[in-house]
């Protein structure tokens, strides 16, 4: 009787240890499936004008230039600055906005 009864009691901790390790368990997928690109912030042309621009001389005010020469400082500084298509098209945008 008594080695039923721990055979029981060893048989049922077993049975909930592997109820409990499933159910722990292979979640992550379900709730955390969004990649890192859903949360990315995106920053706008004013912010990225202050940013970027400060960085190795006093970002020009917009006032500084008219639409033309925006056009090719931004050109210029894309490539003395390595600055992406979407930013420097961002930032030039906001110069040409606020001139
Ligand atoms: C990697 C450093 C760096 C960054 C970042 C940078 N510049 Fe420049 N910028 C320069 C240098 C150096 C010059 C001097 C001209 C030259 O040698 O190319 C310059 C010159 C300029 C000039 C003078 C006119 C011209 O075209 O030469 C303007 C206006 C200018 N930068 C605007 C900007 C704006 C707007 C941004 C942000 C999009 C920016 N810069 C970001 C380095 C930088």
């Amino acid at each position: 009787m008594k080695t039923i009864y721990k055979t029981t009691i060893i048989t049922l901790s077993l049975f909930l240890m592997t109820v409990l390790f499933v159910a722990c368990s292979s979640t992550k997928d379900k709730y955390t499936d969004a990649s890192d690109d859903d949360f990315k912030i995106e920053k706008s042309g004013a912010q990225l004008w202050g940013e970027t621009c400060n960085r190795c001389h006093l970002a020009p005010s917009p006032t500084d230039y008219n639409d033309t020469d925006w056009d090719t400082i931004a050109l210029h500084m894309r490539v003395r600055a390595n600055i992406s298509k979407d930013d420097i098209e961002k930032i030039r945008e906001f110069l040409k906005s606020a001139n």
